[in-house]
């Protein structure tokens, strides 16, 4: 395990700038004016005094307006009028938003953090430290940003006895047996993480949620989690279960449109807020792998959503109603059956019944976090109602921390993806930030899963992701290249031969898991009834499931098709109908998702699918052998603690790759009897 300083910091280092790079900050301001002592914007003036002392060697005095002398000013719009009436801020600047300007105040040379709310203030002090550890220039500074959406969210899977539902990083930072922690040091330490990369809200506990989080009890011991989350502007959530007025209220029912039902709700939320007044809201997964929900009751999704909205609305708090609602006993001989097609069936018809405080969180794709899905056509499918994106930090299906996976290029994927809309270019990340039918909120949630660990996340590189979902929920337009060269030269420093090598690991790195796992779009081909993690092509197959990718000996892949398979495509806007719908159309990667295909079929790139297969896993595997090449180039040239930690890693990934590269090629081949050309498979091999 890494120790506290090169893991719990994370990109929050701050490490000593060397001579030449800090002489550059030699005209920072040397005091600090405060224009308010609120907390978050205390905070923000004690990170910019730690941050500045660390990297620069310059202790920041602290003072009033008067004399201004040279500071570093932190002002809400309102104050810096008064100070300055002649400085104009950016109009369009919103909340959440700053705006980081060099200017003169009554003659001083000033640098000045300004924003809407305090919450602002601090992400303006995070993002001047952030230039100053990665050497920008400072020079004439005049830079506003503000956030893409509304919510930036993540939700912790933690239970309340301690563990994580698919969390590779250790047991919770925020309950242990039961109970909320008694230190709650890494809560706040995560707090700050989150703040520094735009994050505005965290839920706390799994989405399989257990009904005692709603106890009073409990809600006296979890508002000591929101209390180390508020002086970094950071709204706790939590998630609920839908039978909570039953199991806890003593209610005989949970029916949403009972009045009793809807009466505790109220008396419930007016609880919490009495002790926690920035209290954010309820993430709800019902009706949903043994879930309750309200069809218990022949409710719908909307009259579950909607009470418990209308609890929450008078205090500005959020329902989060996941989308990920499905049968998982479906008959898999029926191949008119489809898993992938539930979302849209249960929310499409439902669009404009949820009130306006209601968000439904889709996931990405129309399944589960695979290595490689199509977006969710749901995202295409609410035009009434509010959404937000959830992804998947925590490496589920993705190697789990234990495999370099850098999610960044899959996601960029996903929010840049052309909905056509209406016949129009509008992405997912502009549905999802509901900027295509003016919704009153909408955004991005990532499912963290950090833990107590002192790296967060179980692995140094790792961390890349959660840096990254930050970024991307703040601003989903800069490539994966510019995020990693960011987080790159914060976590390790900016010599160009460490920045170059660890961008093109990560950057490649989602495609060699991809290509040594399930390539054409077969799903991630892992155990789904075990450990989500080891090979296991037939857990996928004659189960409820519906993960099904459906190979036999003749072919592979699901007919998702109109023409003749579920119906699925045709739950997307026409235009990217037609281009899943068209075999000759649709995109090798994700080729078997929409189609059942030969083996013998032929590729856009001229392979057959089945030598796809077996080049893609022997290449794959090569890759990830590669990694370590790559890495070895590092020795030296950053600390000796994370070079090991991370070469050690990259060795156990290589052999982990030949595992998997051996068991899909030896299973595919018994499937198929087609042998792999250049004979490498062992059960075909000559030798
Ligand atoms: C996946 C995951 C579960 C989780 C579920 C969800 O199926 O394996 O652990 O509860 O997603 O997102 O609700």
């Amino acid at each position: 395990m890494l120790d506290a300083e090169t893991g719990t910091d994370a990109w929050l280092r701050y490490s000593a700038l060397s001579q030449p790079a800090s002489k550059s900050y030699e005209s920072l301001p040397g005091k600090i004016v405060p224009l308010n002592d609120r907390l978050v914007t205390k905070t923000a003036q004690t990170e910019l005094m730690a941050g500045i002392s660390k990297m620069l060697g310059k202790t920041l005095r602290e003072g009033g307006a008067s004399p201004l002398e040279g500071s570093i000013v932190l002002a809400t719009l309102a104050d810096l009028h008064a100070l300055a009436p002649g400085l104009h801020p950016p109009e369009q600047l919103r909340a959440d938003g700053y705006w980081l300007k060099s200017a003169k105040i009554r003659e001083s040379e000033c640098l000045i953090i300004a924003a809407p709310s305090d919450r602002g203030i601090l992400y303006g002090a995070f993002a001047l430290l952030s230039k100053i550890a990665r050497g920008e220039n400072l020079i004439a500074l005049d830079e506003m940003q503000q956030p893409y959406a509304a919510i930036r969210w993540v939700n912790q899977w933690d239970n309340l006895d301690g563990r994580i539902e698919r969390g590779y990083g250790g047991p919770s930072i925020f309950f242990a047996d039961g109970k909320v922690r008694s230190d709650l040091t890494r809560a706040g330490q995560y707090a700050r993480l989150l703040a520094s990369i735009g994050i505005n809200g965290c839920t706390i506990n799994n989405v399989n949620a257990a009904p005692a989080v709603l106890e009073d009890s409990f809600i006296a011991e979890v508002s000591r989690i929101a209390d180390v989350f508020r002086p970094w502007g950071v709204q706790l959530s939590m998630s609920i279960d839908l039978s909570t007025p039953k199991i806890v209220g003593g209610l005989e029912t949970f029916d949403p449109l009972d009045l009793r039902v809807g009466e505790w709700w109220r008396k419930k939320v007016d609880e919490i807020y009495r002790r926690i007044p920035d209290f954010g809201g309820f993430v709800v997964k019902a009706d949903s792998e043994g879930r309750l929900g309200p069809s218990r009751y022949g409710r719908t999704p909307a009259d579950a959503a909607n009470v418990i909205a209308r609890a929450l609305k008078a205090h500005g708090g959020v329902v989060f109603y996941r989308a990920f609602v499905y049968n998982h006993h479906l008959d898999w001989r029926n191949l008119k059956n489809d898993r992938a097609k539930a979302a849209y069936e249960i929310f499409h018809p439902l669009d404009g019944a949820f009130d306006d405080n209601v968000i439904i969180q889709i996931k990405n794709g129309p399944i589960d976090f695979q290595v490689r899905e199509p977006v969710s056509p749901l995202f295409a499918g609410l035009h009434r109602t509010n959404e937000a994106i959830e992804l998947q930090i925590t490496q589920e299906y993705t190697g789990q921390q234990r495999h370099l996976c850098f999610l960044i290029p899959m996601w960029k994927a996903v929010l840049d993806f052309d909905m056509r809309v209406d016949g129009n270019a509008w992405a997912v990340k502009d549905l999802v930030a509901g900027r295509v039918f003016h919704r009153p909120t909408g955004g991005f949630v990532g499912v963290a899963n950090v833990g107590m660990n002192a790296n967060w996340l179980g692995s140094p590189l790792a961390m890349a992701n959660l840096y990254g979902f930050g970024r991307l929920a703040w601003d989903p337009n800069p490539g994966a290249e510019k995020i990693i060269d960011e987080w790159t030269r914060l976590t390790f420093g900016s010599a160009p031969l460490v920045i170059k090598t660890i961008a093109a690991m990560q950057l490649s790195s989602w495609h060699v898991y991809e290509s040594y796992t399930g390539p054409l779009g077969a799903g991630t081909l892992t155990n789904i009834l075990g450990n989500h993690y080891d090979p296991g092509p037939e857990s996928s197959e004659e189960n409820g499931w519906g993960q099904w990718h459906r190979a036999d000996h003749q072919g592979i892949g699901m007919d998702r098709t109109l023409a003749t398979g579920t119906g699925f495509t045709g739950q997307y806007p026409p235009e990217v109908q037609t281009f899943y719908e068209t075999l000759s159309r649709c995109p090798d990667n994700l080729l078997l998702f929409f189609h059942h295909v030969a083996y013998t079929y032929v590729l856009h790139s001229g392979k057959t699918v089945i030598q796809h297969i077996y080049d893609s896993h022997y290449d794959g595997a090569d890759r990830a052998r590669d990694f370590i090449l790559q890495w070895k180039l590092l020795e030296g040239q950053i600390d000796e603690e994370r070079y090991r930690d991370i070469l050690a890693r990259l060795e156990y990934q290589a052999a982990e790759a030949v595992v998997w590269r051996d068991s899909i090629s030896s299973w595919i081949y018994r499937l198929s009897g087609i042998a792999d050309h250049q004979q490498r498979v062992p059960a075909n091999r000559s030798d």
